[in-house]
């Protein structure tokens, strides 16, 4: 199995290109799927996910072809079957976007439970109370979820959703834009992916209105067509660099970033004393400060903290002067990387969804697991702040959400490298 080995690195330096959002172009391929022509899609990251994405489309009939580096064309003209290959769903949680679309354009769709990180019991009730609400007949059991529309096809109606999960206010968008009628989706997600989505959407002929507030309005449409469309850069792997510059306390300018989708990032940052500017070219994060001193941090829906930084936000508090709290309030089993992190000498306790960091530590390199994508991520930045050499086995994780992971590191000095054996 391959792993990553990660050395004390000096502070990190240089500039990073921020790919296309994983969270944006997952549920966009899913959606091209809604069009009767062609969806040219630009700034796909070349990730696992992505891939599984494509292998789950060309599963269900739908042609796609890579037009060049990172342009991915997708034409669904035809649609040859209602259920998603078990192999390629299981291998990820967001293959379950796949349902809204599907159901949208062809009246009926099976998935099986999707897999993904184990961050949580992950359910999907909300996705499918949107497809019940629309009108369709849905049938869940252990292993699969299946949803029929009624004859005449799905019906706009007015939805609430308990928690604004990201997930199933795609699938519910998805599904309804080629409802009958008008949809209401109430404290639906507000995430930039979501604007991302609907700006699709949009291009293809679709009307959703609101998108990035909590009250999302759908006017069903009766076809969508093609079109061409850019992927958000990815908040979340900016977020990852801006950490890398503040634990290594280095100086990096990151290019393809919106400082608006990071803010929360941002903010904390700048509490703990991290010099964060604007430049022509983009954002510049400066970490070489003297002294670095911790802050408190709790998870929310956008535009709340986002959970995915916990974990890389965590290992660099660990390296702060003083103590903080991390409440994670959106998944309810994202602590693993306590452990791992504690394995390098972080002394972080927990209490329910409260972890205590002692800041003040001198880690020390050990051997860790990337218990998901997220926490692979701070394994690899506590790694370079650590005295000795850490090794991280399940890279695959990391593989999943990182585009050019190793090389975009190393390209700013980081002591990386990826073997096998
Ligand atoms: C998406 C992101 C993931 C991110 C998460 C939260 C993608 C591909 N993944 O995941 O990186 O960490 O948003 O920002 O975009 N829930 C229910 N019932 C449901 C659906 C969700 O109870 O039907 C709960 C989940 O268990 C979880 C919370 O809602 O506790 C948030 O989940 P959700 O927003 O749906 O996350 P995902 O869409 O899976």
């Amino acid at each position: 199995m391959a792993k990553f080995l990660v050395q004390k690195s000096d502070p990190l330096c240089g500039t990073v290109d921020i790919s296309g959002a994983k969270n944006a172009v997952l549920p966009l391929m899913a959606a091209a799927m809604l069009a009767d022509g062609e969806c040219i899609i630009n700034d796909v990251p070349a990730l696992r996910d992505v891939d599984v994405m494509k292998g789950i489309l060309e599963s269900l009939g739908v042609k796609t072809e890579e037009m060049g580096p990172s342009v991915l064309k997708i034409q669904a003209e035809e649609i040859s079957t209602n259920e998603a290959d078990y192999n390629l769903v299981k291998r990820m949680r967001a293959s379950f976007l796949v349902m809204g679309p599907l159901l949208a354009r062809t009246g009926r769709a099976k998935v099986h439970m999707p897999g993904g990180c184990s961050i949580g019991s992950r359910p999907i009730d909300l996705h499918l109370k949107g497809f019940r609400a629309l009108g369709a007949e849905v049938i869940s059991a252990d292993t699969y979820a299946e949803a029929i529309a009624p004859e005449g096809g799905l019906v706009g109606a007015e939805i609430y959703l308990d928690f604004p999960s990201v997930g199933a206010t795609e699938n519910i968008i998805t599904a309804a834009v080629l409802a009958k009628g008008s949809t209401v989706l109430e404290n639906a997600a507000q995430e930039p992916e979501i604007v991302d989505l609907a700006n699709f959407l949009n291009k293809m002929g679709a009307r959703v209105r609101g998108a990035g507030t909590d009250t999302i309005k759908i006017e069903g449409v009766e076809r969508l067509h093609g079109c061409e469309h850019t992927v958000i850069p990815d908040r979340i792997e900016a977020g990852t660099f801006m950490l890398a510059a503040a634990i290594t306390r280095g100086n990096i300018l990151i290019r393809n970033v919106l400082p608006d989708h990071i803010k929360p990032i941002t903010a904390k940052l700048r509490e703990c004393g991290v010099v964060i500017q604007m430049e022509d070219e983009g954002m510049r994060v400066i970490g070489d400060q003297k002294e670095l001193v911790s802050t408190d941090i709790k998870t929310m829906p956008y535009p709340g903290f986002p959970t995915d930084i916990q974990s890389p936000f965590m290992a660099f508090l660990t390296t702060v002067q003083g103590p903080s709290t991390v409440i994670e309030t959106v998944f309810e089993n994202r602590f693993m990387h306590v452990a791992e992190l504690n394995r390098m000498g972080a002394n972080i306790t927990t209490d329910g969804n409260k972890a205590m960091i002692p800041g003040g530590s001198t880690l020390e390199g050990a051997q860790v697991i990337a218990t998901d994508l997220r926490a692979g991520a701070a394994m690899v930045l506590a790694g370079l702040y650590a005295e000795g050499t850490t090794e991280i086995s399940e890279i695959y994780h990391i593989e999943r959400g990182y585009e050019r992971f190793v090389e975009k590191f190393r390209a700013l000095g980081a002591n990386i490298m990826k073997v096998n054996n």
